[in-house]
Formats: C-alpha cells, structure tokens, sequence
C-alpha cells in the first residue's frame, strides 16, 4: 500500500461524495481525507466543514482539499464525480456522459502517480467500474464497483421490517447490474440460517401471499432510487454508508463479504464484465469472488444482466 497514512481521496463532492466522508469522519476511518472536485471552493468549504466535527470523531484524521497530486500517497481513491439521474431516468442513460467525465479523471489519477486500490459509485456503476479499470490498466482486483452494496442492503432492511428480525441477522444478497435487471438470490437468503422461502408454511393461501409479498419487497428494493429520486432529487446517505463499510473493509483488512461490481474472469460462467456479486473484500482488494449455487431461472436472470451490461461496455471500448 501507498502509505502508512491511511489516505482516502475523493473525487466529487457533490451528495454522495460529501456524504460518503461524514461517514468517514463519524466512523473514524482513515487518518487522511483529501477532498477534489472541479469546484474548487465546494470541496474547500466541505472540508472546513467537516474538519470543525473532528472534535466529535471517534479518533483523528487530517482533511484537506487537495490536487490529484494527492493521489500518489492515497491508498484508496474514491470517484463519486458526474452526472447523476434526473427523476424517472434509468442509471443507463448516464453512460456516454460519465464515461467522457471518467476518461479525465482516471487519466489524471494515473498521472498523479496512484497504485492503490479504486473505489468507483457513480452510475452507470458496472459500467464505469469497467471504464476505470480499462482506462486506468491496474489490475482488476483493485478495481471495485459498489454494485449492488446498496441494493443488498435495502432488502436486508426492508426483509427485516417484514420478519421483524435483526437486519444484521438477514442473509440476502441482490446481485446483477447496480439497476433494472438486477435480482435477487432467493434461493440461498436466509434468516438465522432458515431459509427465508420456508418461512410460511401455515396455508396454501398464505403461501400465495407470502410469495407475493417478496416479489413486491423485491420491485421496492429494485425501485428505491427512482422512489427517492422523485422525493428527493437524489440518493446519498445509504450509498456513503455503503462506500464507508468497503472502505473499512479495505483499510483495516476485514475480509468481509460484500456485494460490489466485481471482475468475472470465468466465474458464474462469465468473462469480462464487473457486475455485482458477493466478495472477499480485504487490504488487497477485491481477494476472490464467492461463486452461489444459483437455481437455473436465477442463472438466466443473471445471464441477461450480464449481457445487458457488456452491450454498454462498448461505450468504452469505442
Ligand atoms: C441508488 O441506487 C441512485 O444508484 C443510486 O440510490
């Protein structure tokens, strides 16, 4: 690793990006935060900002703004930079636009002398996780999408409220495209080591419902962003806690399973493509790819997900 500091660099500041370092600062990880964006006074004024709380923080760090000369020391650089989803636009739509953004901003990473591990969220996020990795030439397991870190967590939270159970204690991933094509992996979740689809078992009526409860948990998690978006204008909390989880799980060499925009080299029965799985997240990145026994109509789920993403990659294989 770069070096001894534990140095984050973020490039944006925008929602996600200011959001994503007040969860570092709250959770005292990384003892070095420097902030970029190319309106200089925002990320000079989020790190006044942010710098006023570390009284509050449960251990020190240094924040900064900072110049992509900052990147060369950074263990982790974080993009959170572009343009984001107007209400009812699909993640998708971004993709011409970011990956032009995203051609500066790796370029000017590489320049500035980085060799740690990169972090990507912004959207499309397969796709720009894909990008990074081309236009950046490290290698893959030091590339990591939060692919669907966020999606996972929303049904975890929304499976919780339904059982009311733990959170903690709901084992469910969504994997596929951070996006519409995602699914998620009934067939292993799992509460307290039951599996969740033997968790109604009182009538067959019952039965019926219960799986139509699921289904409509599924197109909630599915649709969260659209829902927020339309309230809101943007989503940013659940994606900095995320962000600051994998941080965590890098910097402090956790080995933690998390489901981000991973590179599949064979495994699932795909190449060449990052997409959302579960992985081994440790110091060295991404440390292997946890393969699921998927049922054959996940597979074919997982398939056209898979597809759908490779067809934008051509965005930046062009
Ligand atoms: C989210 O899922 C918009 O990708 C962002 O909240």
């Amino acid at each position: 690793m770069a070096n001894s500091n534990r140095r984050i660099v973020i490039i944006g500041t925008g929602f996600v990006g200011a959001s994503y370092a007040f969860s570092l600062v709250n959770q005292g990880i990384g003892e070095e935060i420097v902030l970029i964006d190319v309106n200089e006074d925002k990320a000079e004024g989020e790190a006044m900002d942010l710098s006023h709380g570390l009284a509050f923080s449960p251990s020190p760090a240094r924040i900064w703004y900072g110049s992509y000369q900052d990147c060369k020391q950074a263990d982790i650089v974080v993009i959170t930079a572009g343009a984001n989803q107007a209400p009812g636009e699909s993640r998708l739509h971004l993709v011409e636009r970011n990956t032009t953004i995203f051609k500066g901003i790796v370029e000017n990473v590489k320049n500035g002398g980085f060799n740690g591990i990169f972090i990507v969220a912004t959207n499309p996020v397969d796709v720009l996780t894909y990008a990074t990795w081309k236009f950046s030439g490290l290698p893959s397991e030091r590339i990591i999408g939060s692919g669907t870190i966020l999606d996972t967590a929303r049904l975890r939270f929304l499976l919780s409220d339904y059982f009311q159970i733990d959170t903690r204690n709901v084992h469910a991933y969504i994997i596929g495209e951070h996006g519409d094509s995602e699914l998620p992996v009934w067939s292993h979740a799992n509460i307290g080591s039951i599996p969740i689809l033997n968790m109604f078992t009182v009538s067959e009526e019952d039965e019926d419902t219960f799986k139509q409860d699921l289904d409509d948990i599924f197109v909630q998690v599915r649709d969260a962003a659209y829902d927020i978006i339309k309230r809101k204008n943007a989503t940013y909390y659940g994606i900095a806690m995320g962000l600051a989880r994998l941080t965590k799980a890098i910097l402090y060499n956790q080995n933690s399973i998390l489901t981000v925009s991973a590179y599949l080299e064979g495994k699932y029965n795909h190449n060449d493509v990052f997409i959302g799985v579960p992985a081994i997240i440790g110091r060295t990145g991404i440390k292997n790819v946890m393969e699921i026994q998927l049922n054959e109509s996940e597979k074919k789920k997982f398939a056209s997900s898979v597809e759908l993403i490779k067809s934008f990659n051509q965005t930046v294989n062009k």
